[in-house]
């Protein structure tokens, strides 16, 4: 497998997403590495580096998607822009559309049509699609069912017009600086700093968590691996734990008089279990994930306490 510290230096790379949560720790890895980075968000990126250019774009809009990868001309393309809400709600369907499958049908386009991309282009899926061979599984949520169909689209492209694909397929992640804090690390952490009870569903849902180091550097391991465009890669630690289990890790590492209520959210319908296929994973790109869930949740803890981990 390519050496990625070689291979990303001086190169030209746009990461969508990039104010979020994945791409902006795939931002600074892409940065150290030397390469040439564009990040895309609607909003400006609040954070700089000398090897980074900020965009701001709808990728709703093709018009304005193609004529930002005119100007950028990638040579590897990392979409990770996205409505990231699994919840089922009616108000989901028509934001999960736009901003997942809309803004990867106009990157695609967009690459296709300008010839760009051409090193690869890795667009996100999730842990909420079935793998391959599931055809009749029904989506759990809006955001299931357009993660879906956005890599349908991917493999499409691949096949027909010979973009060169792949589809990340991203497990549960979590790590420091997630932009969403609702989410269940980010609640858990700071409601026990708060002094504050999380509460949390009956914590039976069994979950394949992934550190986001692990995630970035899967990423990379994708885009360098040669002869597997058009393929899906699990980026998934290849374990799963139950909430209930994952949140008293939590609460054990931060040792404070506290405890969680099981049982006070309603658990979701149809979440699927879904566990990586780490070892395929392995054979496609030589990745595998490093970063021990201790280790990781101790990072977590320590960023939000405001000490170095
Ligand atoms: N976090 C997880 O556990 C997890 C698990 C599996 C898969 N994933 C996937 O990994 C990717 C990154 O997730 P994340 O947790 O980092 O998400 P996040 O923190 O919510 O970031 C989402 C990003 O998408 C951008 N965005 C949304 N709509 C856009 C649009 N129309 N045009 C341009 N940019 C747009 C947002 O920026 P603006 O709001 O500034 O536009 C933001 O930078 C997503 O594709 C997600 O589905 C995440």
């Amino acid at each position: 497998m390519a050496n990625p510290g070689e291979m990303f230096n001086g190169s030209v790379v746009a990461v969508t997403g990039a104010s979020g949560f994945i791409g902006a720790h795939l931002v600074a890895r892409l940065c150290a590495l030397g390469a040439q980075v564009h990040g895309i968000a609607r909003s400006t990126l609040t954070f700089e580096h000398r090897h980074l250019h900020s965009w701001s774009v709808d990728l709703g809009d093709y018009a304005k998607v193609e004529s930002t990868i005119r100007s950028i001309r990638p040579d590897y393309v990392f979409h990770l822009a996205s409505h990231v809400m699994g919840a089922p709600d009616l108000k989901h369907v028509l934001p999960a559309f736009h901003a997942n499958l809309a803004t990867t049908v106009n990157l695609l386009t967009a690459c296709a049509e300008t010839g760009h991309g051409t090193g690869r282009v890795v667009v996100t899926g999730s842990l909420v699609e079935p793998p391959a061979g599931e055809l009749e599984t029904i989506p759990s949520s809006p955001y299931a069912a357009a993660k879906w169909a956005s890599s349908s689209y991917a493999r499409m492209f691949h096949a027909l017009y010979g973009l060169p694909t792949n589809i990340a397929r991203v497990f549960m992640v979590y790590g420091p600086a997630q932009r969403d804090e609702t989410k269940l690390v980010p609640y858990v952490v700071r409601s026990m700093l708060a002094g504050q009870v999380p509460k949390i569903t009956s914590g039976q849902r069994q979950i394949d968590w992934i550190n986001v180091a692990d995630v970035v550097e899967g990423f990379l391991a994708i885009a360098a691996a040669p002869g597997i465009a058009g393929q899906s890669v699990d980026l998934g630690s290849g374990h799963t734990i139950s909430t209930k289990d994952f949140v008293v890790q939590i609460t054990k590492l931060m040792n404070l008089p506290l405890q969680p209520e099981f049982g006070a959210l309603p658990d979701r319908p149809l979440e699927p279990l879904r566990t990586a296929d780490v070892e395929r994973s392995y054979r496609q790109t030589g990745w595998r994930p490093t970063v021990s869930l201790e280790q990781g949740l101790r990072e977590v803890i320590a960023y939000y306490r405001g000490e170095k981990a």
